[in-house]
Order: C-alpha cells, then sequence, then structure tokens
C-alpha cells in the first residue's frame, strides 16, 4: 500500500463514523440487483496493481492529475438485515473522461488519458466500508455513464453490477442496461453527487463531490464462492 493510497482509506475509515449511523429504511435492502459484466473487465491488468488501491485519479504519486471531475464514491456492504460485512473484495472499473476503456476489446476512437487508472480496488473492514477517489465516468455510444462493481464476500454469491448517477437521469432512462435494473431498484443504484469533506473530523478538510452507493448482499451459504472468481491476489 503506498502513501497516498493509505492516507485515503484513513479518511474514509474517519468518514465512516458518520456513514454508518446514517439509518436505513426497509426498502434500502433489497438485495442489490446484479447487471452485466459487460466486454471490459481488466483481466489481466489489475492483476499487476497493488491488492489495495482506491485512488484511479493518478497513476501514482508523482504521475499528474486525469482528465475529468474528481469525485468520491463511497458506501457499505451490508446484508439483509442491515449488518456491515467485512473482508468483502471490492473492485471498480470505468471509463475515463473521453469514455474509453482500457481494455483491447475497447476500439472506441476515443482518446485514453495516460494518466488514469481504469481500475481499482480495495477490501472492507468491520465497518463494511469502501471508498475510492475517481473522476466521472464519461459517456460513450449506447451507454450512459456508469461504474462497474465486482463484489465478492465469502460465502455468499458474487455480485458484479453498475452505478449510474441521478444527474443523467434523461441518459438513464434511455440506457437499455439501467432500464434491466427492476424499476423499484433503479434508485438503489443510481447516486447523486453532494459536496462532502474527505476527513469528517477535519474542519479544514477537502470537499469533494461525493456519491453513496450501498451494497446488499444475499444471504450467505455454505457454498464458498465460486473458485477462480474471487480475490485472485493475496494480500501483500
Ligand atoms: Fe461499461
Amino acid at each position: 500500500m503506498d502513501r497516498r493510497n493509505f492516507t485515503f482509506k484513513m479518511a474514509a475509515l474517519v468518514f465512516g463514523s458518520a456513514w454508518a449511523s446514517r439509518t436505513w429504511g426497509a426498502d434500502d435492502l433489497l438485495r442489490t440487483p446484479s447487471q452485466t459484466r459487460g466486454p471490459f473487465y481488466p483481466i489481466p491488468e489489475i492483476e499487476k496493481q497493488s491488492f489495495f488501491d482506491v485512488d484511479l485519479t493518478r497513476k501514482n504519486d508523482a504521475s499528474p492529475l486525469a482528465e475529468g471531475e474528481v469525485v468520491a464514491i463511497r458506501g457499505t456492504v451490508v446484508d439483509f438485515s442491515g449488518k456491515s460485512l467485512d473482508r468483502v473484495f471490492v473492485e471498480i472499473w470505468q471509463a475515463c473522461n473521453s469514455g474509453r476503456y482500457s481494455h483491447p476489446n475497447d476500439n472506441g476512437a476515443s482518446p485514453l488519458d495516460p494518466n488514469f487508472q481504469y481500475w481499482g480496488r480495495m477490501e472492507t473492514g468491520v465497518d463494511g466500508l469502501f471508498s475510492f477517489k475517481t473522476i466521472l465516468p464519461g459517456k460513450y455510444p449506447g451507454r450512459t455513464p456508469h461504474i462497474h462493481f465486482r463484489v465478492v464476500a465469502p460465502r455468499r454469491e458474487i455480485l458484479e453490477t453498475q452505478l449510474y448517477f441521478q444527474a443523467n437521469e434523461e441518459l438513464n432512462s434511455k440506457d437499455g442496461v439501467y432500464n434491466s435494473v427492476p424499476a423499484k431498484q433503479r434508485k438503489s443504484v443510481t447516486t447523486a453527487l453532494e459536496n462532502q469533506a474527505v476527513d469528517a473530523k477535519d474542519p479544514n478538510s477537502p470537499k469533494l463531490p461525493t456519491g453513496l452507493f450501498q451494497i446488499v448482499l444475499g444471504p450467505a451459504s455454505d457454498a464458498k464462492s465460486t473458485p477462480g472468481n474471487g480475490p485472485r491476489n493475496p494480500k501483500k
């Protein structure tokens, strides 16, 4: 873990105290709907980065900032009862500001951003929190802007889903994948951005537009997560 990611994780943990006190209604605790993985899941490239890396806005501490609006995407992973789940592996991947994926199968004409790290991942602690710093995903033909999630918890079914932005309401309403989500659950995969302090305990903390996403996983079972689909890198 490098210093940059460590710092961001600590901010996420501080933020967590406010997050954990939030009360969720019964409607929030429907299982988060699965959605298509899409063709650009970043295997094997994601294996080449550190296990814990939550800042997609730069390749490393010394590199320039990626193009686009910097945002935070935060949330908790919980079960049906609202209990926080730890040891949950959360991956995200997305298009850069121009709407291009860093993937050999993306033949789009938009330029790649050499400074954007197109994917990130982390593991939740006992508070169930995850937190990523990224840029707003760009729009590409046929889709409304979205961020892909892959969530792997011990003894639970793997969840692959996508997160959308409330500001893109019109584009969302025309998006086939978005519309594949049951109408009553679309709100649960759509986030509004609100300015929030990166460090809730620091009155001088910078603020970032922040989108919240609660991920609800199905019940635990005796079955293990599908072999080969779980976290692949040993934690180093
Ligand atoms: Fe996508």
